[in-house]
Formats: C-alpha cells, structure tokens, sequence
C-alpha cells in the first residue's frame, strides 16, 4: 500500500522533550512534517517544538502525561483539530527505576507499568480510533532490547517492555484482519545515549548507566522515520540489540550465565557518578532538556548497524552464535 509521503504526514510523538523522541520530531521535522510533540515538561516541549520548526517541519506541543487516558485522547483529539488527520503515532514515552526488587516499592513499580506500557496502550488505542475512519495510518512502539531479554536491577522496566511487546503482537493481528492498511510496528533499540539515565529514579548509590555499547539517538530516530514510510513488522536499533537477542534465542541459560558471571550484568548498569536524587518517574523532567546524554563510547553508529541487524538476520544470528560460543568457553575456563 502507498503511504503518505513524509512531508505530507501528521505525526504524534509522545516522549519528545527529550532523547529519542525529541530526535525523531526533529528527524520528522527537516522531512517537512506536522509534528505534535508531547510530554509532560512544558519549557522542554517548547525548545522540541523549535527545533522542529528549524528543521523545516511544523510543531504543536501539547503537554500529556501518558499514564492518564483522558489526557492521551484530548492529544489525538489537539492534534486532529489542528491538522486534519494522524497519519503516524510514535509511542516513546519512557521513565527508568533502576534497584532490586527488594530496593523498590510497590508505588514506583506501579508508575513504571502505568508510564511505560499503559502509556503505550493508551496511545495505540487513541490513534487507531483516530487511523480507523481513514483506514491508513501507521503505530510505532518503541520497546526496548529488554522487551526480549531482561537484565537485573530493572525488572519493572523489563516487565512493562515485555508487556510493550506482547500487546503490540496482538493488536497487530487485530489490525491485519480487520485494519489491514493500519500497520502497528515494534522498535526496539540497544543502549542509546540520552538522558534517560540522568532522568531515572535509582537506588544503586550512584547514577545508572546505559550498558554499553552505547549509540547515539540518531540512528533510532532514522529507523523510526523509515518505519513511518515502509513500516516493517518490528526493527531492532543497533546490532549489540540483535546479538543480545540472538543469543536468548540460542540459550536464555547461557546469556543468564553470561550476565551473572563476576556480577557483570549488575555492575555494567553502574556508573561511578553520584545521582543527584532528581529523576521523571512521578514528576516532570524540568529545564529546557536535550536529545543526547554524555554517554557516548564511540561505538560505531549509523544506519549499517540497523541494516545489518534488522536485514540480515542470518549473518547476525552466526554472529551472536559465535559471540555466545566465545562467551560459554570463557565461563567454562573461568570456572577452571
Ligand atoms: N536510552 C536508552 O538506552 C533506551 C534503550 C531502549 C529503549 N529506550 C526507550 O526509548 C524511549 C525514549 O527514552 P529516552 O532514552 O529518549 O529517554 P528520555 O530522554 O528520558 O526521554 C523520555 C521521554 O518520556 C517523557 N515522559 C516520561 N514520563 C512521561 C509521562 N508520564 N507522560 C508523558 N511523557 C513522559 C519524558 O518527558 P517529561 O519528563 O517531560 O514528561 C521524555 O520526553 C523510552 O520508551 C525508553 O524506554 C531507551
């Protein structure tokens, strides 16, 4: 089916005051979009919805927390009344806890699921009441490499992108029988330096950090974009994503091994800066945010990474394989 060409789409973004998706309006805007950024920090969405109108795009802020229905369908509604229709929906949304499951209380895993997967189930549902009288549009939910394989110190993160991912696979098919020109798509990205890290709640002693290799948002922005015009049924955002899910294909045993082994899967979520006891988790982020952290490693970014990843699943499958081979034979000698 032919899509709305770019310059000529209505996109909502939520999640676009800061990091990915304040990236992408960006993205969308220079492509010449009417973009309808939302979050819930006003000041940030302001300086989000510049920036996209200096890229050539036009903007609408409409401050949203996600985890409230009323408020997600009064966005579709704001964006529909000012721009006739919503051709794309971005779910990105996000907040991050980071402690055990002893360290967190039951209130913060409550606002982690609230945020992270009903936010993401409301806005699938607002915008394909919106998509449904065109009978076009396209869904993209941004989950995670976690949605697939959970790491320790995050399991209510885990939990909701799991969740992310099971809820998206089933209105997929919902749509595929009933909505066929309505495509719902799943992003999953790896460790991305934005400022989630600054904005987490946590209970380690210290600030988290992304697990490295660490890319930058402008690849996940570029494979949102795509999804937009060509939407795949799911893409994977940097290849260290893919191996990671290669390898739980392979042997879920095995990549718990991996991560228990001398506590890496613990320690490499551990940064040595102090946390400054601010987060976004039940209030705004506050100031005028950006799109980067100061994370980066200098991993290797770009659109090969994705591509590879998300085109060539049997040469990354070989790779992940050999990885966890050379994995399972350090454990083994580490044992002796
Ligand atoms: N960074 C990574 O390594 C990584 C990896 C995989 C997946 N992801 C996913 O990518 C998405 C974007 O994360 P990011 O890395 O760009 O983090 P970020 O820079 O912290 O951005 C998160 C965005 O979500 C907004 N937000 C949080 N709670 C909200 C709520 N209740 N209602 C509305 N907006 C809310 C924040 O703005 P306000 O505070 O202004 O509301 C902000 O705009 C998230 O879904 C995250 O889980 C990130």
């Amino acid at each position: 089916m032919r899509r709305t060409p770019l310059h000529e789409q209505t996109v909502v973004i939520t999640g676009a005051s800061s990091g990915i998706g304040r990236q992408t309006a960006a993205h969308f805007g220079h492509f010449g979009a009417r973009v309808v950024l939302a979050a819930r920090n006003p000041e940030a969405l302001a300086v989000a919805a510049r920036e996209v109108e200096d890229a050539g795009g036009t903007a609408l802020a409409v401050p949203t927390d996600v985890s409230d229905w009323e408020q997600v369908a009064a966005l579709a509604d704001a964006a529909e009344r000012e721009f006739g229709r919503i051709d794309t929906w971005v779910n990105n949304a996000g907040v991050a806890l980071y402690g055990t499951i002893a360290q967190v209380t039951p209130e913060e895993i409550r606002r982690v699921i609230e945020v992270n997967l009903l936010g993401e189930m409301y806005g699938t549902k607002a915008a394909f009441t919106h998509m449904r009288p065109y009978g076009e549009g396209v869904i993209i939910n941004v989950s995670s490499a976690l949605a697939r394989r959970s790491v320790p110190l995050q399991s209510a993160y885990c939990a909701a992108k799991h969740g992310v991912s099971g809820f998206s696979e089933s209105v997929r098919l919902e749509l595929k029988r009933h909505h066929p020109g309505i495509s719902l798509v799943e992003i999953m990205p790896a460790s991305i330096n934005t400022p989630l890290f600054a904005h987490a709640r946590s209970r380690l002693g210290a600030m988290p950090m992304p697990i490295p290799p660490i890319y930058e948002p402008e690849m996940v922005a570029r494979a949102i974009v795509r999804a937009a015009e060509r939407p795949p049924r799911e893409a994977v955002a940097g290849r260290s994503a893919r191996l990671l899910l290669n390898g739980q294909t392979l042997s879920a045993r095995l990549v718990d091994r991996y991560l228990l082994f001398a506590g890496k899967g613990e320690r490499d979520q551990h940064s040595r800066r102090p946390d400054d006891g601010t987060d976004n988790l039940f209030a705004p982020s506050a100031g005028p945010g950006s799109t980067h952290g100061d994370w980066n490693d200098g991993a290797p970014n770009g659109t090969a990474t994705t591509r590879l990843a998300v085109s060539r699943p049997a040469r990354t499958a070989a790779l992940a394989a050999a990885v966890m081979g050379g994995g399972a034979l350090l454990l083994r000698r580490g044992r002796h």
